[in-house]
C-alpha cells in the first residue's frame, strides 16, 4: 500500500484540499500556460499531466507548456502523443516532443536557461503561468514547498502564477529536505549582485515560498521519475576525458588555476559524464563542481573523496545513479546544494567564480563556431539548455564531439557549421577521440589548422585542408576565408550518402 500524503503535508488545514489527479487537472483549460517543475528527468509532475493527457484523448485540445528544462515520458512524451502541446519551452529531450517540434506541431522556443525565468516575469513569453504544477517531497506548515530532486523554475512558477496544484511524490523521501538553496533576484532596476561568492554558498530558503492560500489541490504520486541509463563510458569518450585532464595539468604548471582546479559545469549526456567520470583515477583532489546537472560520476568523484562540493540545480542520475543517492543520501546531502536554474546557470555567478565549462557539440566549424542544437542544419534535436550559460561565461570553456558521427559517414567537423549556437569568441579548447585544440589567443586562420590539424578524423583531414587552402587562395587570403557555395553544400554531400535524412 502506498505512504499516506498526509505524513508529508505538516498543516491540517492543507488535508481538505487533496483530491484526484483528474479533479485537478480538470481546471486547466485550452490554451492554458502550464508551467511545471523538473528539469532533466528530475521532480517533474506525472499524476495530473497523465489525468490531462486522458482528458485530452477524449476531448482535443492544446496548452503552453513550461518547465525548467527536459523531463519524462510521463509529462512531456503523454502530452506530446495526444498533440496537447501548442507551444514548448526552454528545452526537451523527448523524442515525440521532437517529433512533433520538427513536423510543426509544437512552436518550440528554445531559450538559454538562465533567461526564462525572468522573461517569464516580464511576461515576454505570452502572459502569466495559468497554473503551475510543483512536485514535492513535503509541504510545510506555512504552506511552503519542498522540491524533490530538482530546483529548476519552480520558485518562479509559484511566484507567478495565479493557481498551483502540488504533487506529493512519496517515492521521493523526506529527508531531502534542506538539500535546496532558493533564491530569486530581483528584476532591472531593482536587482542587487547575487550574494554568492563560492560554490557552497546558502543564500536563499530550503523551501518555495507559497503560502497556504495559493495552493488549490493536492494530489498523491507514487510514480517515479523515468531516468534514462548512460551509455558505457566508451573508447573515444576516455580518449577526450585524457586530452582534458592532461590539459588541465598544464594549466596548473602555467599558474593559470590552483591545484584543485576551478569550479567545474559539465554537460548533459555520455562524453559529458565520462570526462567527469575520468577525472576520479586523475591526480585532482578537493574539486568543486558549479553545474547546471549532477550526474552518476560526480558521485563517483564523492565515493572517492575528491570532490568537496557540488552545486547545481538537479540530479540527472541514471536509474542506479539515484538508488545509489538514496542510499547514501546523508552523505551526499551535506555536499549538495541545489539551486534555481537562474542562479545555477548565471552569468554573473559563472563569471565571478572562474567555472570550467566542459559541453559537447554535434558538430563544429574550422573556424571556431559550434551548433550544439540542429542536425544538418533543420532538425531540432534537443535545444541549447545551459550550454550558452556557461560557455560565454565561464574562464575555460571546452567543447566535445566525436570527430565523426553515423558510423563515420558524417563528419563533425566542417567548413561552416549549418546552425550556430555558440561563435568563435566564445570557445576556448575542442577535444574530439583525435585530439585536443586549444586555440585561445588564436586568429580564424590560425584556428583553422589547429582545429582540423588536431580534431579533425584522418578521413576527412585532406578534404577540409583542401577546402581552407582555396578558400585562403580565392579571397586573397582574407580574415575568415570561405567558399560560400561550397560551404553551404557540404553538408548536401552526406545526405546524398544516404545516410541523413531531412
Ligand atoms: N551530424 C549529424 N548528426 C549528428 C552529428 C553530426 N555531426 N553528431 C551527432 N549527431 C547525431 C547522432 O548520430 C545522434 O543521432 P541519433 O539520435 O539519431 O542516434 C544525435 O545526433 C545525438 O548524438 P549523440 O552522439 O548521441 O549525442 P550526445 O548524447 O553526446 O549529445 C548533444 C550531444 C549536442 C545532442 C547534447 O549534448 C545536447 O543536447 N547539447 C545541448 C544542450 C547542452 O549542452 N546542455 C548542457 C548544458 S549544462
Amino acid at each position: 500500500m502506498s505512504e499516506d500524503i498526509r505524513s508529508r503535508i505538516r498543516n491540517k488545514e492543507l488535508w481538505n484540499k487533496i483530491v484526484s489527479a483528474e479533479e485537478a487537472a480538470a481546471i486547466i483549460k485550452p490554451g492554458m500556460n502550464v508551467a511545471v517543475s523538473g528539469f532533466t528527468m528530475s521532480g517533474y509532475p506525472k499524476a495530473v499531466p497523465m489525468a490531462l493527457a486522458e482528458r485530452m484523448k477524449k476531448d482535443p485540445f492544446k496548452i503552453n507548456l513550461w518547465s525548467g528544462a527536459s523531463v519524462g515520458k510521463e509529462l512531456d512524451g503523454i502530452l506530446a502523443e495526444v498533440n496537447g502541446i501548442a507551444k514548448r519551452m526552454p528545452y526537451q529531450t523527448d523524442k515525440n516532443v521532437r517529433n512533433r517540434i520538427n513536423g510543426g506541431d509544437i512552436q518550440y522556443s528554445d531559450i538559454h536557461l538562465s533567461h526564462m525565468a525572468q522573461m517569464v516575469r516580464y511576461g515576454f513569453m505570452g502572459g502569466k503561468a495559468d497554473v503551475a504544477i510543483i512536485e514535492v517531497c513535503a509541504i510545510t506548515e506555512e504552506g511552503n514547498l519542498i522540491p524533490t530532486t530538482s530546483a529548476g523554475n519552480a520558485a518562479t512558477w509559484v511566484q507567478n502564477a495565479d493557481v498551483v496544484i502540488v504533487e506529493v511524490n512519496t517515492t521521493q523521501p523526506a529527508a531531502l529536505e534542506g538539500m535546496h538553496d532558493i533564491y530569486m533576484p530581483l528584476d532591472p532596476p531593482d536587482r542587487q549582485p547575487i550574494p554568492l561568492v563560492h560554490a557552497d554558498d546558502r543564500i536563499g530558503t530550503t523551501y518555495i515560498p507559497c503560502g497556504l492560500d495559493k495552493i488549490k489541490y493536492i494530489v498523491q504520486c507514487d510514480i517515479g521519475d523515468s531516468l534514462r541509463h548512460l551509455a558505457d563510458v566508451d573508447e573515444n569518450s576516455k580518449a577526450m576525458s585524457g586530452y582534458m585532464i592532461d590539459f588541465l595539468k598544464q594549466e596548473i604548471k602555467q599558474g593559470r588555476m590552483p591545484k584543485n582546479l576551478l569550479p567545474l559545469q559539465s554537460g548533459v549526456g555520455s562524453v559529458a559524464n565520462a570526462a567527469i567520470a575520468g577525472l576520479v583515477d586523475s591526480d585532482f583532489e578537493d574539486l568543486v563542481v558549479y553545474t547546471e546537472v549532477i550526474q552518476d560520476g560526480m558521485f563517483d568523484l564523492i565515493d572517492a573523496g575528491k570532490l568537496k562540493f557540488a552545486s547545481g540545480t538537479a540530479l540527472t542520475p541514471s536509474p542506479e545513479g539515484l538508488q545509489r543517492f538514496y542510499k547514501g543520501l546523508k552523505e551526499y546531502k551535506p555536499k549538495i546544494i541545489l539551486r534555481p536554474q537562474e542562479i545555477a546557470n548565471s552569468p554573473e555567478i559563472a563569471r565571478r567564480i572562474g567555472v570550467i565549462a566542459m559541453n559537447t557539440a554535434i558538430e563544429f566549424d574550422i573556424y571556431g563556431h559550434v551548433n550544439s542544437t540542429h542536425i544538418m542544419g533543420s532538425k531540432m534535436m534537443n535545444g541549447i539548455g545551459g550550454s550558452g550559460d556557461f560557455a560565454r561565461n565561464a574562464f575555460l570553456t571546452f567543447f566535445f564531439t566525436n570527430s565523426v558521427a553515423k558510423n563515420g559517414t558524417i563528419s563533425s567537423i566542417v567548413p561552416m557549421c549549418s546552425h550556430f549556437d555558440h561563435t568563435e569568441h566564445d570557445v576556448d579548447v575542442f577535444i574530439t577521440e583525435q585530439g585536443l585544440a586549444d586555440v585561445r589567443g588564436l586568429c580564424p586562420k590560425e584556428r583553422a589548422k589547429v582545429i582540423i590539424e588536431n580534431c579533425a578524423h584522418p578521413d576527412y583531414k585532406p578534404m577540409l585542408l583542401d577546402y581552407y587552402e582555396r578558400a585562403v587562395k580565392k579571397t586573397g587570403n582574407a580574415h575568415s576565408p570561405h567558399l560560400l557555395d561550397e560551404a553551404l553544400s557540404w553538408h548536401t554531400r552526406f545526405l546524398e550518402k544516404g545516410t541523413m535524412k531531412i
